[in-house]
């Protein structure tokens, strides 16, 4: 059986790169499920299919073929062949990931990659329901958090270290309404499992939080 590690909570409360300093330390592959459901939203969002319009979504998805590489222990998501990685991180994506994620057919297609990559290697994997839905059996659950309005600040910090234009009200406010649309969806919500371990890292530094995991890993 392979090693996993399972950490959710909500957007920019830090997953992904204390998950991949933890995936360097304990030489784990990381997998980014949000990348998987954000390359998903591009095809949505290059189709110019409407947000709301629940079947041609589901169509859309299935035309839509999304694999992952690793480059250096890198993770690139591949997009019908094209290495879409770099596409990815923007707010419109973030957020058109959202609209899409709760439709269960969106889900289902990816939760069979995200499972099959966890059966081949030992692996650390973030997203939203990785401990309650996708990794029931992973040996260490993290239920990272901070509140809205540190992961704000980080967020408005990161775009202003870009030299990008940003409002930090209207940041929180984006982020607030995320937390909502993915706490309160009906299919696989975020949420604490019941036996994960919550870090509330408002007050910790990046290599405090990643000491903690590691600790909690006992490796
Ligand atoms: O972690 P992220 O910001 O890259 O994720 C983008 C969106 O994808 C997030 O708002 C909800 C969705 N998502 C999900 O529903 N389940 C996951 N396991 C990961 C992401």
């Amino acid at each position: 059986m392979t090693y996993k590690v399972a950490i959710d909570g909500p957007a920019g409360a830090g997953k992904s790169t204390i998950a991949k300093a933890v995936a360097k330390k304990l030489n784990l592959i990381y997998v980014d499920t949000g990348m998987m459901y954000r390359a998903l939203a591009l095809f949505v969002l290059r189709q110019k299919i409407d947000l709301q319009d629940r079947e041609k979504i589901v169509e859309a998805c299935e035309k839509a073929d999304v694999t992952i590489r690793y480059e250096d222990g890198v993770q690139v998501v591949v997009l019908n062949g094209e290495n879409v990685s770099p596409r990815l991180r923007t707010e419109e994506v973030g957020t058109a990931a959202s609209v899409i994620s709760p439709i269960p057919e969106v889900r289902r297609k990816l939760v069979v990659l995200q499972r099959r990559l966890a059966a081949e290697s030992d692996c650390i994997m973030d997203g939203r329901d990785i401990g309650t839905c996708v990794l029931p059996d992973a040996q260490v659950k993290i239920y990272l958090t901070a509140s809205s309005e540190v992961r704000a600040k980080r967020r408005y910090d990161e775009l202003a270290a870009k030299g990008e234009a940003c409002d930090l009200k209207k940041i929180r406010e984006d982020i607030e309404e995320r937390d909502y649309r993915d706490m309160h969806r009906e299919t696989s919500p975020l949420k604490q499992a019941e036996d994960a371990v919550a870090v509330d890292t408002s007050d910790m530094t990046k290599e405090e939080v990643v000491e903690r995991i590691i600790a909690l890993c006992g490796r």
